[in-house]
């Protein structure tokens, strides 16, 4: 017997079809005409389908008659057009196997709505609402995106490693990895390792970006892009932060921060097309239930263009709009959430990309200005969301790079393949780095980055 999907099954095409389709009860009711109406879902989509149970199956009186949400189900039958609302399809089954009981008492996902806070207990089984099978859905559909947009335009997929010894954006927030036994270290020890007990030699920590050695590919072959775990041992328990996260690292060489601004906005731009045009159902949920404005701002934002202006520009209409902030803003700080987003949601109502940053809040490897206070550095801002892209035009003369790398103190010999590539055949180029988590949180209008992601690593949670 052919299986179809929930979602396949839905829809009017198949009506005359025998099938087998397989899921999860949602919920059952039974009609004094002697059948039983069991909804299911199998995570094809966000709509179930309504199995039509006659009271004559044999199993009727043992099984069927006392599903429970949770229960798994393989019903075979004949797909019909539906009189009941909101479907236009349902099963007529002349079988229904029961696979597995689902203990109305114990199991979480009885019909009470739980909030998000409580489903992060039951990351196992969170994926069986409608919220977190929408998310898993359009956190496919964002992927699947990244991958054809680069493709399509000739990038090439290149892996990074997940575990080094340099730490690329000089901010100290590295894991870590060792095969030594600290269990066994006593405290006075720890303070003199010798690291030629450890597997690498050396210390070695998980990759904060891939960026340094997605350089060296892009410096021989033009066009790639990283898509990979990324992890930071930062202790911001903020709704933005993971300790593991996937980063979309493109890098391309001839390309200068213009180019690389315009690469941005069209990938953003795609990725969101994308999503509304291919989850169209999950979209108008997230719509209805999770933000009432997330289709208007995202049609909105295809439908104009990123306000871009410079770091000096974006300080002066902080210092001077009139509003209070918790971190007072003046020229050389880091901006602060609470800045980024007034940029965008209250002063131009618009992603921002903010670009020319200064210099002494920028790692070792942006491209300097000429006004030497500067670098080519972006960050592409959005609302509610603040910055959801990082990236830059790459310092790309020797001289200037060392310099660099001296004024912060950074061991420029263990950088030796890094600088090599300024030694033969420097070019000009650029890249970024985009969050896939605050991509997924802000196309979903989720508010907790926890969950957009199946399994979320922050302080003190690595559980499951
Ligand atoms: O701005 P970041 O630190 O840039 C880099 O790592 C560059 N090496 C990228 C490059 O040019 N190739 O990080 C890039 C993006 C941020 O804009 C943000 O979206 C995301 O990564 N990000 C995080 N997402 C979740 N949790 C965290 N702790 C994050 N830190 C950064
Ligand atoms: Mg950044």
């Amino acid at each position: 017997m052919e299986k179809l999907s929930v979602n396949d099954a839905r829809d009017e095409s198949f009506i005359g079809k025998q099938c087998c389709l397989q899921g999860w009860v949602r919920t059952r009711r039974d009609s004094k005409a002697g059948f039983s109406f069991i909804e299911i879902n199998d995570g094809s989509s966000q709509g179930n389908i309504q199995i039509i149970a006659d009271a004559e199956l044999v199993n009727y009186e043992s099984e069927i008659k006392n599903l429970t949400a949770g229960c798994s189900v393989s019903a075979i039958g004949e797909i019909k057009a539906s009189g009941g609302k909101g479907q236009s399809t349902e099963l007529h089954a002349s079988q229904v196997t029961l696979h597995g009981w689902s203990d109305p008492e114990t199991y979480p996902l009885q019909k009470k709505r739980h909030s998000f806070e409580k489903l992060r207990e039951w990351a196992h089984l969170r994926p069986r609402t409608n919220t977190f099978g929408a998310v898993a859905r359009v956190r496919n559909c964002i992927c699947n995106s990244i991958h054809q947009f680069f493709q399509e335009d000739g990038f090439l997929y290149v892996h990074t490693p997940v575990i080094t010894t340099s730490d690329c954006e000089g901010a100290g927030e590295m894991f870590q990895v060792t095969t030594m036994d600290l269990e066994h270290v006593s405290k006075n020890q720890i303070e003199r390792l010798d690291y030629k007990f450890d597997f690498f030699d050396r210390p070695s920590y998980l990759t904060v970006s891939g960026q340094l050695e997605a350089e060296t590919y892009a410096c021989a072959l033009g066009k790639v892009y990283t898509f990979g775990p990324t992890f930071r041992a930062e202790n911001s328990n903020t709704s933005r932060h993971l300790a593991e996260f996937w980063m979309i690292e493109p890098e391309m060489a001839f390309y200068e921060l213009a180019d690389n601004m315009n690469l941005a906005e069209a990938f953003l731009k795609r990725v969101f097309r994308d999503a509304i045009k291919k989850c169209s159902e999950d979209m108008e949920f997230f719509n209805l239930r999770v933000d009432t404005t997330l289709l208007d701002t995202i049609e909105g934002i295809l439908s104009s263009e990123f306000v871009r202006l410079t770091y000096t520009e974006a300080v002066e209409i902080l210092k001077s709009c009139g509003e209070t902030f918790e971190y007072p803003v003046r020229w050389g700080i880091d901006l602060q959430s609470e800045h980024e987003r007034f940029l965008t949601e209250v002063h131009f109502k618009s992603p921002v990309i903010l670009y020319d940053y200064p210099k002494t809040i920028k790692p070792f490897y942006m491209y300097c200005n000429d006004d030497d206070k500067t670098v080519r550095g972006m960050d592409v801002l959005v609302p509610k969301i603040g910055e959801i892209i990082g990236g830059s035009q790459r310092e790309h003369r020797l001289d200037v790079l060392e310099q660099r790398m001296a004024d912060q103190d950074m061991a420029i010999d263990e950088y030796w393949w890094y600088t090599d590539l300024r030694k033969f055949g420097t070019v000009p180029h650029a890249g970024f780095g985009l969050g896939l988590e605050r991509l997924v949180q802000f196309v979903t209008g989720m508010s907790n980055i926890r969950d957009v992601i199946p399994f979320p690593r922050t302080p003190g949670n690595a559980d499951f």
